[in-house]
């Protein structure tokens, strides 16, 4: 990996070392040696080191909608737990964190090492963008795997997640595996499988791991788009979210506060969890937070799209599906996605979708907002949306958001 990163091994040898892993797949014992040196391709951050403090981290393998970290780092942090996270850019149908940060007028996401870790010191939390030395040889593999249509494999995925994670220096952490069509994984099974390699993962590198498992069959929450998400999770810390994004929000928040050295059960981290949403010592970290890192926590200051265009239900009935994959296609055309990685990224655009599955809905209700910059992309983006939504006679069986809990 290290000879890789380098330059001294070309692509399609290890293009033709993918293809194979894709097709055979990995033991765990290969696994780990994979994860091993991707970790040793570059630099490591000894966080909970540094801190002489226990360390706990999240991350998600990606969804529509997905800002449950910007409303999960305050919450941790308001109960006085260290959260220090290295986040990415989105790329195709799902978000970034770190676009969703850029929304925010003037926040830095570049910080050096050395400010990072003073920021969590001093401030219990800081969200940067991955430095450019922390596994090297993911970045240049990530790509590689983009263009030989390798992404899609457990053994490659586990190793690309955990050895940011083991890089990154955190001492536990809470893995959101996203389940459904808006996800890599399609199934409860294959996620399990994902879960599971994860979980070794962890145990072989000493890093405690929770894994989620949670619904990616509709969008999470209702906004999808930066500005959008940014201000929806910022009504969810003031106890104003939308419930499927409440919940995750809290589950995520409580393993993570239990996984701490508070030394509390999930039931008493769960209780501090909301008492930081109700206290509002969660807005207030935020907006600390936000202000450390040079931005603006007003939302009033986020970007805006200049129309707003209303897609209504054609009949009455209950939302028997929401798909999460088009929705989050239409925010991409809108722009707020990038086709390829060095796309720029509209941070004022994108969908709000008010009916969820199951919800009731009469006939020319509205079932979701594309906010844009012109007609034409409204109405295609508009068309996109109505063709997510499936409308039916009884209400449907829904699935609870957390659907299960490994680790
Ligand atoms: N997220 C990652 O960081 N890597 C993958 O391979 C898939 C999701």
């Amino acid at each position: 990996m290290l000879a890789y990163t380098r330059g001294d091994v070309p692509d399609y040898q290890l293009a033709a070392f993918l293809m194979a892993v894709y097709f055979r797949g990995l033991s765990t014992s290969e696994t780990f040696a994979l994860t091993d040196a991707m970790v040793r391709s570059g630099e490591t951050i000894a966080l909970g080191a540094a801190l002489g403090r226990r360390v706990v981290d999240k991350h998600s393998t990606g969804g529509v909608g997905d800002k449950t970290t910007l409303a999960v780092g305050p919450i941790v942090a308001a109960c006085g737990v260290p959260f220090g996270k290295m986040s990415g850019r989105g790329l195709g149908h799902t978000g970034g964190t770190l676009d969703k940060l850029e929304a925010i007028p003037g926040f830095r996401v570049e910080l050096t090492t050395d400010e990072f870790i003073a920021q969590v010191r001093e401030l219990g939390i800081a969200i940067v963008g991955q430095t450019a030395n922390l596994v090297p040889a993911d970045k240049k593999l990530y790509a590689l795997r983009d263009v030989t249509a390798t992404v899609d494999n457990v053994s490659l995925i586990a190793a690309s997640i955990m050895s940011k994670k083991i890089a990154g220096g955190a001492n536990a952490v809470v893995l959101d595996v996203k389940v459904g069509d808006g996800a890599f994984m399609k199934s409860l099974a294959d996620a399990q499988v994902l879960a599971e390699a994860m979980i070794d993962l962890g145990k072989h590198a000493d890093l405690d791991v929770v894994c989620v498992l949670t619904d990616m069959d509709q969008p999470l929450g209702r906004a999808v788009g930066n500005a959008l998400e940014v201000r929806e999770a910022v009504a969810t810390l003031r106890g104003e979210g939308p419930p499927d994004f409440t919940e995750l929000v809290l589950d995520s928040a409580a393993h993570l506060l239990a996984l701490s050295d508070l030394g509390v059960d999930l039931d008493e981290a769960r209780r501090r969890a909301e008492q930081a949403v109700a206290d509002a010592s969660a807005t207030a970290a935020y907006e600390r937070w936000i202000r450390a890192q040079d931005g603006d926590p007003d939302v009033a200051a986020l970007p805006a799209a200049s129309l707003v265009y209303e897609v209504q239900a054609p009949r009455s009935g209950f939302v028997g599906r929401l798909a999460a994959l088009p929705v989050g296609l239409a925010a991409l055309h809108l722009g707020a996605g990038r086709r390829e990685k060095d796309d720029a990224v509209d941070h004022a655009v994108g969908v709000v979708c008010h009916a969820k599955r199951g919800d009731p809905v009469d006939a020319g209700a509205i079932l979701a907002e594309v906010h844009a910059h012109d007609e034409r992309s409204a109405r295609e983006a508009a068309a996109e949306v109505l063709a997510a939504y499936e409308l039916v006679d009884e209400p449907p069986r829904v699935r609870p958001i957390v659907l299960d809990t490994l680790g």
